[in-house]
C-alpha cells in the first residue's frame, strides 16, 4: 500500500492533474463537495464514453450471442426482496463511543476506532442500498430503493429479452448503468463512491456447462483490458474464499488492479447459478425457463456475470496510461492512451494566430471535426500547447505554420515519441483516420515526408 512508487503515478497527483486538466471534479464543488461524489469533465467525459463505448461494442455489437437493455434505477421493492438484497446485502458497522466516527469492522485491523483509538460498539449489520419514497406521501408503503446493481434489471426481464430477441441458449443480456451503494467507507478518489456506473453481463447458460463459460468470461474479461492498453503486469486474478461470497455467488474471480493504493477489484466475474431466476420466479408466481434444445424441456438457466465498473476502469486506465519523463530538461507528464480511449483524437495548433494561418487552419479543423474529437487551441507558444494535450492524453497534434500557406501541407506530430511527419492538408484526414486504426506514423500518404530532424523532440 505505498504511494509513490518509483514509476507510478500517486493519487495525489492523479487527483489533481485530473481537476486541473477537466477530467474529475468533486461533485457540487462551489458547496465544498459531497462526500465520494464525483463530476466528470469536458474531458473525463470523453474518456468514459469510450471506455463504455469499447465495452459495448466489444460485448454487444461484435456479439452473436448478447443484447442489450436499459432498464429502471427504481424498481418494484419486491425486486430487492426476492434477490436478498433487503436482508444480505450489509456491511459490518461499527461506532467509535469517543469520537463517533463510523467504520466497516471488516475493513479494521485492531478492534479499537483508527482515528482516536477509542473503544468500538458491536458490530450492526447495516443496509447499503438507499431508500427514498414514491409519489408525495413519505410513508412505509411508498419505500423504493435506489438499485445496488444493474443485474436485477436484466434478470426481471429475462423472459421479455428471450422472447423478443429469439436467441437461445447460450446467450447474455448486457446493461450499463448507474448504481448506488450507501457505503459505510468510500475513498480513493472515484474507487469507491456512493454514486457510481456498472457495465454488467448476465450470461445464460445451460446447467452443467457453466464451468466452461466462466473460464471463458475470466479470460474474455481479461483481454479486453489489455487489448484496451492496460499493462499484463497491472492486472491479475484473485478468487474468492468461500467466506467472501456473496449471498447469490457459487464462485468469483476478482480481477484486479495495482492501483496506486495497491491491488484492489477492478471487476468481478461470478457464477451466480440458478440463484436469481429461481428467486423471482418464487416471489413472482410467474415462471421464468427457456427452452434447452437437446432435451426439448424447459430449464431455468445458470448464470455467469461479468460485473465491471465503469468508474474503476477510468481510474485504472488513468493510472495506467499516466507518465513522466523529462525532455529538454523540463518535466513532460502525458497520457499514453489507447486510441479508442483518448478523449480527444486530434489537436489543430496553428503556429500563430495570424488571419491567413488561422483560416487555414480552421479550415482543418472543420474537415477533421466531424470524423474525430478535435480541439482547435491557438493560445499560448507552440511548446506549452504540446505539453497541454499530452497531459490530455491527446495521440496527435497537426500544426499549421507558415510553410503550409505555400506548399499545402501540414505537421503531424505524435505524442507517445513526439515525432513529427509532414503531410499534404489534403491527405490529413485519411492519415490521422488510418494512424487512429493503429498504423505506424511513418507509413506515409502520397506527398508526405518526415519532417526535419532539428523539429524533432517539441
Ligand atoms: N452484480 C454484481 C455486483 O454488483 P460487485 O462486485 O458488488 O458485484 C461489481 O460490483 C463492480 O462494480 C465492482 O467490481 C466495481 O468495479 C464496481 N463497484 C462496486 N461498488 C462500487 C463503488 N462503491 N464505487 C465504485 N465502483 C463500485
Amino acid at each position: 500500500m505505498t504511494e509513490n512508487k518509483p514509476g507510478k503515478v500517486s493519487m495525489e497527483k492523479l487527483v489533481s492533474l485530473c481537476q486541473r486538466r477537466g477530467f474529475i471534479f468533486p461533485s457540487s464543488d462551489i458547496y465544498g463537495g459531497l462526500s465520494a461524489c464525483w463530476d466528470y469533465g469536458p474531458v473525463g467525459v470523453e474518456l468514459k464514453r469510450n471506455i463504455k463505448e469499447a465495452w459495448w461494442r466489444a460485448n454487444v455489437q461484435e456479439r452473436d450471442d448478447m443484447v442489450g437493455l436499459d432498464t429502471s434505477i427504481l424498481m418494484n421493492p419486491k425486486v430487492w426482496e426476492a434477490s436478498g438484497h433487503l436482508t444480505q446485502f450489509s456491511d459490518p458497522l461499527v461506532e467509535c463511543k469517543s469520537c463517533h466516527q463510523r467504520w466497516r469492522a471488516d475493513d479494521l485491523k485492531e478492534n479499537k476506532c483508527p482515528a482516536c483509538g477509542g473503544e468500538l460498539t458491536d458490530p450492526q449489520q447495516f443496509n447499503l442500498m438507499f431508500k427514498t419514497f414514491m409519489g408525495p406521501v413519505e410513508e412505509a408503503a411508498n419505500v423504493v430503493y435506489l438499485r445496488p446493481e444493474t443485474a436485477q434489471g436484466i434478470f426481471v426481464n429475462f423472459q421479455n429479452a428471450l422472447n423478443t430477441s429469439r436467441k437461445r441458449l447460450p446467450f447474455g443480456v448486457a446493461q450499463i448503468g448507474k448504481a448506488f451503494r450507501n457505503e459505510i467507507t468510500t475513498g480513493n478518489f472515484i474507487f469507491r463512491s456512493r454514486e457510481f456506473e456498472q457495465m454488467e453481463i448476465e450470461f445464460f447458460v445451460k446447467p452443467g456447462t457453466d464451468d466452461k463459460w466462466f473460464d471463458y468470461w475470466v479470460e474474455e474479461r481479461l483481454n479486453w483490458y489489455t487489448k484496451l492498453g492496460i499493462q499484463k503486469e497491472n492486472i491479475r486474478l484473485r478468487e474468492h474464499a468461500k467466506d467472501e461470497l456473496a449471498h447469490y455467488s457459487r464462485k468469483c474471480f476478482d480481477i484486479e488492479y495495482n492501483f496506486p493504493m495497491g491491488w484492489a477489484e477492478l471487476e468481478g466475474v461470478a457464477n451466480r447459478g440458478d440463484f436469481d431466476l429461481r428467486q423471482h420466479m418464487e416471489y413472482s408466481g410467474k415462471g421464468i425457463t427457456c427452452l434447452d434444445e437437446e432435451s426439448k424441456q424447459h430449464i431455468v438457466p445458470y448464470v455467469i456475470e461479468p460485473s465491471a465498473g465503469v468508474d474503476r476502469s477510468v481510474l485504472a486506465v488513468l493510472c495506467d496510461a499516466y507518465d513522466e519523463e523529462i525532455v529538454n530538461d523540463e518535466l513532460r507528464v502525458l497520457f499514453h492512451f489507447h486510441t479508442d480511449l483518448a478523449p480527444i483524437k486530434v489537436a489543430i495548433l496553428p503556429l500563430s494566430r495570424k488571419e491567413n494561418l488561422s483560416a487555414v487552419a480552421k479550415d482543418v479543423y472543420a474537415d477533421l471535426r466531424p470524423c474525430f474529437v478535435t480541439q482547435y487551441d491557438d493560445t499560448q507558444a507552440i511548446g506549452r500547447r504540446y505539453r497541454r494535450q499530452d497531459e490530455l492524453g491527446t495521440p496527435y497534434c497537426v500544426t499549421v505554420d507558415f510553410q503550409s500557406l505555400e506548399d499545402k501541407m501540414a505537421t503531424i506530430r505524435e505524442r507517445d515519441t513526439m515525432n513529427q511527419i509532414r503531410v499534404p492538408i489534403a491527405a490529413l484526414r485519411d492519415t490521422l483516420q488510418a494512424k487512429l486504426a493503429g498504423e505506424d506514423l511513418f507509413v506515409l500518404p502520397e506527398g508526405g515526408q518526415i519532417w526535419k530532424e532539428e523539429k524533432r523532440g517539441v
